[in-house]
């Protein structure tokens, strides 16, 4: 056996030896090196002098037994460098600096070539093909980390996230990420020079802002989840289960590139309106049914954030229309206010201000102040990498791309007229900020109640198909 594995591997290795890195990208809209080096300077432009900043690739995470999840680079991380491997870590220095024979500013450190592991989990590009294809300045095996002589103790400062404990170590595996990260715990542990709060800001500052590459993959995100999202309404109907309007959108993500979704796709139908982050999705849809679905595509890293809600019968009724209204009303009222200069929180103040007053005109509250029963969530985050990016929360600036996703969530057993309960609605669309009027990214969808009710009479080519087994255990609302 160990003859023919080593027969076996001789030509693999010599097919993987060269530096060829980049040849399997099939994709040709990738961010550029050239990007990635950019957003390393601009990192270093608020870097102190003297100091040094330690970024960790995303641990490999274990799903059970040997299957670990899929692999999902730390967004940080693919941002400075462009790498979606494991066990890496990227060292930016203010300066150029002497490191044993090195003079730079910046080392990379990545996984070798291994053709045993490649055959079984994928082609790497090892410290030649990530040079080539990445062009940091020095990139090293990740091996060599833990030889390498730095002080930390030299720099002003030395910033790094803080360090994660949870990192499983592999016994065959001497330069994984546990050893990576035990190397940096024990070489900077005590040292009064170490800062984690600043690098949490500084790469707030940078991703709150998006360029130019980034805008063109953060549109394509979501003109796929759109496009998505417009299916998914012509395919709604009663008789489905919550499962399969996830398989909708997420077919529909799919097979227009996107590599994953953003985050997992949230449809509540029912009572299930009415639980934010609700991903069960097991539910059969009636026709009396609000159904919310918040769903975006992930492309090449970056993410759309969508929410629309919809009756899965294809008509509103009176109480759904009422709070409908309202949220949209709302909704609208926070775009409006997505200009730079304005506070981060005034969309979220003048969707607060529209709720109070409708809630209050309806009688589904008898005071303002009980509107936090019914709304208990921000109205906006950033977007970008991340569905909930970093950013300052200060002042909006142009660049910033924003959600606006006001909602009301009104639960069986709450205090007003049961009509209102199990009605769960919320509408979210993905702002950019301009020098001049805010530009809804996601606006080609339909959103008010006659658009939704006209695109829900077109047929989809995905509807219903009679060879589906019916959904299981209903009970209506
Ligand atoms: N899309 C879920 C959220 O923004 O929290
Ligand atoms: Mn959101």
């Amino acid at each position: 056996m160990r003859s023919i594995r080593a027969f076996w591997c001789l030509p693999l290795l010599l097919l993987l030896s060269a530096g060829d890195g980049g040849k399997y990208d099939y994709d040709t809209d990738l961010l550029t090196p050239e990007f990635h080096a950019g957003r390393r300077n601009a990192l270093r432009a608020l870097m102190p002098d003297s100091s040094v900043a330690v970024f960790f690739a995303s641990p490999v995470r274990n799903r059970a037994n040997d299957v670990d999840y899929d692999y999902h680079p730390d967004p940080n991380f693919y941002y400075l460098t462009g790498l979606r491997e494991p066990n890496a870590v990227l060292l930016v220095f203010k300066e150029k600096i002497a490191i044993d024979t090195l003079f730079t500013n910046e080392i990379l450190f990545v996984q070798d070539r291994n053709p045993g592991a490649e055959a079984w989990t994928g082609r790497r590009l090892g410290p030649a093909g990530a040079k080539s294809t990445l062009k940091v300045d020095r990139v090293l095996s990740n091996t060599t980390f833990t030889g390498l002589k730095i002080d930390y103790k030299r720099f002003r400062k030395v910033f790094f996230y803080p360090l994660p404990t949870d990192v499983r170590d592999s016994e065959y595996d001497k330069a994984d990420l546990y050893d990576l990260v035990a190397h940096v715990r024990h070489s900077t542990k005590g040292n009064k020079n170490n800062e984690e709060l600043l690098i949490d800001q500084y790469m707030s500052i940078l991703r709150q802002v998006k360029q130019p590459e980034e805008m063109v993959l953060l549109r394509k995100a979501i003109d796929i989840s759109c496009a998505a999202h417009i299916e998914m309404i012509k395919a709604l109907e009663p008789g489905m289960g919550e499962y399969e309007t996830q398989a909708i959108l997420e077919y529909e993500f799919r097979r227009r590139g996107a590599e994953a979704v953003g985050y997992p796709s949230i449809c509540g139908g029912g009572e299930n309106s009415c639980i934010l982050h609700y991903t069960t999705n097991r539910k059969p849809l009636t026709g009396n049914n609000l159904i919310v679905l918040d769903a975006g595509a992930e492309y090449h890293g970056y993410t759309a954030d969508i929410t629309r809600t919809l009756p899965v019968d294809g008509k509103f009724s009176d109480e759904e229309k009422a709070i409908y209204n309202i949220v949209l009303e709302a909704q609208e009222a926070g775009i409006a206010l997505c200009r730079p200069g304005n506070d981060f929180r005034a969309p979220h103040k003048a969707a607060v201000a529209v709720i109070k007053k409708r809630l209050l005109e309806l009688g589904v509250i008898a005071k303002e102040e009980d509107f936090q029963l019914y709304f208990f969530h921000g109205t906006s985050h950033y977007l970008g990498l991340d569905v909930h990016d970093p950013g300052m929360y200060g002042r909006l600036e142009a660049g910033n791309v924003i959600t606006v996703e006001p909602g009301i969530y009104i639960p069986e057993g709450s205090p007003c007229d049961p009509k209102w309960w199990n009605i769960g609605i919320r509408i979210e669309d993905d702002i950019l900020i301009t020098s001049g009027a805010p530009e809804n990214l996601s606006g080609s969808i339909p959103k008010t109640i006659p658009e939704i009710e006209t695109m829900m009479k077109v047929e989809s080519y995905l509807n219903r198909r009679p060879d589906l087994p019916k959904p299981t255990g209903g009970h209506s609302h």
